[in-house]
């Protein structure tokens, strides 16, 4: 049986007046993608979901997306994936271009093919925005993640009342400072791309859910998804070494979030967290 911690802070669900959304942090490889499948169901039925999110950037061999993958993934229950700073390290990075259900960092520099913010609607006909966002600090020098978020918001006026940003960053600073800058205009900030869940989830004041990061899906017997031999070898040596995705320990992390449909604001956020057994 699938382990999941309860949601301690659900709160009935007002008819006609609440979505939940179970977003879910760096799906790595095999392991990750198996994950999915696996512990979906009983987390959508324990939640109630209505709408998920998957970061993929890792879930094609542990970089980057495939046509292949994203199937699996979406055949599993996922409604929108994100990505991040591996998105075009795999060939099959194609599958992302005119899938509206598939966004990449929206602040890529000009001539990046796919696009960074979509709007696909819950099986209620919610409509939901998703936007994707990659951070700069300690990574590549990628256009102003802020200006590109003040696009998005520009661009999604009236179309969306819900509106789910990923924010793919190495920085807490950075992702935090996001939470604050888009706070009541938006319904959830949720960081990714670090691989370990953070236990600073919370509901900002003016409304928007936040976490640093959501934890990785995928296998924790390992460095945030790889052979833990050949990382520690690498860090001993500091000589090169082959990194392969590890396949123990695997779980799924992400978190639930609240929405007032009507408003877009959040009512709530819990982590989750289920491993296989
Ligand atoms: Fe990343
Ligand atoms: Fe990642």
């Amino acid at each position: 049986m699938a382990r999941a911690w309860r949601c301690i802070n659900r709160k009935p669900r007002l008819f006609g007046t609440l979505v939940r959304v179970l977003m879910i942090g760096d799906v790595v490889g095999k392991a990750g993608r198996k994950a999915v499948a696996a512990l979906f169901p009983a987390l959508r039925e324990e939640h109630g979901i209505d709408f998920f999110i998957a970061n993929v950037e890792n879930s094609a061999g542990g970089k980057g997306i495939t046509k292949e993958t994203l199937d699996e993934l979406f055949a599993a229950g996922v409604n929108v994936a994100t990505a991040g700073d591996h998105v075009f390290q795999n060939k099959g990075y194609g599958a992302i271009i005119g899938d509206a259900r598939v966004v990449r960092p929206l602040n890529y520099p000009p001539g990046a093919p796919g696009h960074g913010w979509t709007v696909v609607p819950t099986a209620q006909g919610v409509p939901v925005a998703v936007v994707n966002l990659l951070g700069r600090t300690f990574m590549k020098p990628v256009d102003c993640p802020f200006a590109a978020a003040e696009k998005a918001l520009e661009a999604l006026a009236g179309t969306a009342a819900v509106c789910i940003v990923d924010m793919h960053a190495e920085a807490t600073s950075e992702k935090v400072a996001m939470g604050w800058f888009l706070d009541g205009r938006v319904t959830a900030v949720c960081g990714t791309h670090t691989h370990v869940q953070t236990a600073d989830e919370r509901v900002l004041p003016s409304g928007t859910a936040y976490i640093t990061d959501l934890g990785m899906t995928g296998p924790y017997a390992s460095v945030i998804g790889r052979g833990k031999d050949a990382v520690i070898a690498h860090f001993v040596t500091c000589l090169p070494q082959r990194f392969e995705v590890a396949e123990h320990d695997v779980r799924l992390c992400g978190a639930v979030i609240d929405i007032d449909e009507q408003t877009g604001r959040a009512r709530g956020i819990i982590r989750v967290q289920s491993a296989l057994p």
